[in-house]
């Protein structure tokens, strides 16, 4: 009997398959709810904790919004083209696709848009790096190669030229059972441990295309290419660099760290630097059993990777490497043009499970990060720099982040708690909706949580927000900003364990998620007070009663389920894509899209479904374009190694040999390109259809199989 590196989990209480929880968040659901504060909804919150936090932050200055012009905040123009701002270039049309059924292995994307990967998992980078291949990756190989399972993604544009580039891609976790054979892990243990720790962090990649419009390509030994893994040094900056919590004794200055590690959304600064955030870092320590630890998931046993076995900075119980975890948990940035750069992990960010990193300008000048921690009852946050953004000083921006105020988040509602159901009943103002308050838990200089110092509120911030009572939300996961409206939007991607509903989170076992758009006060992101509306509640309307979207015709859209990752075309429509479906509402993981302006606002429009297994991760809208950019992350993530479910996107073997040739049919993670080549957009042909489309691999090398057959929905 072949042998298992990692035992197959036997169930799921999540909504991903019972594999990708477990590799991907380390059973985050399976476990215990990490959140035991007595940290009340907030109908219980009384007003004396306002006042409390008022006298505590009094002062601050930060409440005085500054309001300019249009009260939409907006980088200067001259501000580095991040993909994510206005491009003034028209609309993506399309006609919705039907939801696809979740075994099929392909792309499907709309009448008229054809797809092709820009680069795989395993594709070489630089000139001298070995070819993939998978039955003799090393670590040293993976190190100068493209990463496993992508999930942020941005495709940035070579200012006025149209024909070259570079993308920045994150790696968020591996999936050894489809990645090595389990001979080769029996018998190449270490080297297993070593392609794991360098398929982890980001990649950094030139691309070029030969016109605009045209599907981009990347470039091996571009100038730009570079690997950050599990083991690059990063610099650790902002108040608690050199604390003797960052310490070990490999590092005792406590301000370098090897590694970043289960890297999940992030963002790119209007000044050119790339956020990622370190989320389920947990899972790669085996812990001592501290409360600390036990807040932040840590378990005492052997972690499912076993990298502990190889490197002993995994081993919480090794003498001198005991706070190596405390290490992890942080927003990265990375300088993406000098990739001679040292990464840096921002203290002043908090440590919890990063999911984004989303930076914006206020109209008084100051970076706002947004960033949520992604656990059942876990938080919002933001971070609001002391200094402003220089224009063309990216040394200069690149520090903001060393100085500023942390803030979580706590949101009221404005109807009566008797009318929150639990069944997603709209109250009888029409609405879940209400006002909210950023509570400062830290500047650079002083901590604002009672019994706490500062130090300790940025290395256990959850432990600080639960003090200040911020608000126990559904997992938030992506938190994006709206560059037309300056709003601000994040995706509660579910919680099955939720019991006491609130108006924020109104659905008890909330299994499909909901989206809520934040709303600045004076359209200002440095303002502590905010309101809010729940945009819409996911699920698919045909069977669910509590779907709502924004009061849309619930007939007339696209089922979603699981938001995750948030993106915005050059007209501020909001695109979702999704983590879970197929084990919700049974279909495949989607990219939507969402009006949020006029009578439309809250028509979802299925744009594409990836392939068997896969999450749609990273979406990039470059609607001047006509294109898409998605990461497809962990394709084919229930099979095993002789047994793959998927072979996206070489489609070696549509229908299941596990060999075809001398290759192996496994699935490859991939960036994918969904574009119109034809201006043929389909549009006026009847909606929702499907297609399986005529996909292009990389290279020449893979085929579409054609067979993206789904059911009529
Ligand atoms: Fe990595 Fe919260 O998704
Ligand atoms: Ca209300
Ligand atoms: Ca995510």
């Amino acid at each position: 009997m072949l042998k298992r590196l990692l035992p197959m989990a036997g169930h799921t209480r999540g909504n991903r398959s019972a594999v990708t929880c477990e590799l991907k968040c380390g059973n985050a659901c399976a476990h215990p709810v990490p959140n035991t504060s007595a940290n009340p909804t907030f109908q219980q919150i009384a007003e004396t904790a306002i006042s409390r936090r008022s006298a505590l932050v009094g002062g601050t200055g930060l409440a005085a919004a500054v309001v300019i012009g249009s009260q939409v905040a907006q980088a200067p123009e001259a501000l580095a083209d991040n993909g994510r701002r206005p491009t003034g270039g028209g609309k993506l049309p399309f006609e919705p696709i039907a939801p696809v059924t979740r075994t099929v292995d392909t792309m499907t994307v709309p009448e008229g848009y054809d797809w092709g990967t820009v680069i795989r998992w395993g594709d070489p980078l630089f000139a001298d790096s070995p070819e993939f291949d998978i039955e003799h990756q090393t670590g040293a190989s993976q190190a100068a190669q493209f990463g496993y399972n992508n999930d942020y993604l941005n495709i940035i544009t070579d200012g006025g030229n149209d024909r070259s580039g570079y993308l920045v891609s994150n790696h968020e976790y591996t999936n050894e059972n489809i990645m090595f054979s389990p001979e080769y892990i029996a018998s190449n243990f270490e080297d297993v441990v070593n392609v794991g720790l360098q398929a982890h962090g980001l990649s950094i990649v030139d691309l070029k295309r030969a016109k605009r419009g045209a599907q981009w390509e990347y470039v091996r030994g571009g100038r730009r290419n570079r690997r950050i893994t599990g083991t690059t040094e990063f610099e650790v900056r902002g108040p608690a660099a050199g604390h003797a919590l960052l310490t070990t004794v490999e590092d005792p200055t406590g301000t370098r760290v090897l590694g970043t590690l289960n890297n999940c959304a992030g963002g790119t600064t209007p000044w050119g630097t790339v956020l990622s955030g370190e989320e389920n870092f947990n899972q790669y320590f085996k812990g001592r059993g501290t409360a600390e630890e036990k807040r932040y998931g840590i378990s005492t046993s052997a972690t499912r990777r076993g990298w502990e076995k190889v490197h002993d900075r995994f081993d919480l119980t090794k003498p001198g490497y005991e706070n190596e975890a405390n290490r992890f948990g942080w927003v990265v940035e990375i300088d993406p043009e000098d990739p001679t750069s040292t990464p840096v992990k921002h203290t002043l960010l908090g440590r919890f499970k990063h999911e984004a990193g989303t930076a914006v300008i206020s109209p008084s000048g100051h970076a706002v990060v947004y960033s949520g921690d992604d656990e059942r009852h876990d938080y919002l946050y933001k971070f609001v720099s002391a200094e402003k953004v220089r224009e063309g000083d990216k040394k200069h921006n690149m520090r903001l982040m060393d100085k500023g105020t942390l803030y979580v988040a706590r949101f009221s509602g404005d109807s009566p708690a008797a009318q929150i159901d639990g069944r997603g009943t709209l109250p009888s103002d029409g609405a879940f909706d209400g006002s909210g308050e950023w509570i400062a838990l830290a500047d650079e200089k002083t901590s604002f949580v009672p019994g706490m110092s500062l130090a300790e509120v940025l290395v256990y911030t959850r432990l600080a927000a639960d003090k200040m009572g911020a608000t126990k939300m559904d997992r938030p996961e992506d938190v994006e900003t709206n560059p037309v409206t300056g709003k601000v939007y994040a995706a509660l991607t579910n919680n099955t364990k939720r019991t006491a509903v609130d108006e924020a989170n109104p659905v008890i076992g909330n299994r499909d998620g909901h989206v809520i758009e934040i709303t600045e006060q004076g359209g200002d992101h440095t303002s502590t007070a905010f309101t809010w509306v729940i945009l819409l509640l996911a699920g698919d309307p045909a069977v669910s009663s509590s779907a709502y979207f924004a009061g849309y015709p619930k007939e007339k859209v696209s089922p979603i389920s699981c938001p995750d990752n948030l993106a915005f075309d050059s007209e501020g429509n909001l695109w979702i894509s999704t983590d879970g479906q197929p084990g919700t509402i049974g279909y495949a993981d989607a990219l939507h899209k969402v009006t949020l302006d006029g009578a439309e606002r809250g028509r979802v429009q299925q744009f594409l479904a990836v392939p068997r297994d896969a999450e749609t991760c990273g979406p990039v809208i470059h609607d001047r374009d006509n294109s898409v950019f998605v990461n497809v992350q962990h394709p084919g993530e229930d099979g095993t190694w002789g047994a793959h479910t998927s072979s996206f996107p070489d489609f070696l073997s549509p229908t299941g040999p596990v060999q075809v040739g001398d290759k192996v049919a496994a699935p490859r993670p991939s960036v994918v390109q969904v574009f119109n080549a034809t201006g043929n957009n389909g549009i006026g042909k009847g909606a929702g259809k499907e297609k399986g489309n005529k996909g292009k691999g990389n290279n020449g090398k893979g085929k579409g199989n054609g067979n993206g057959k789904g059911p009529k929905g």
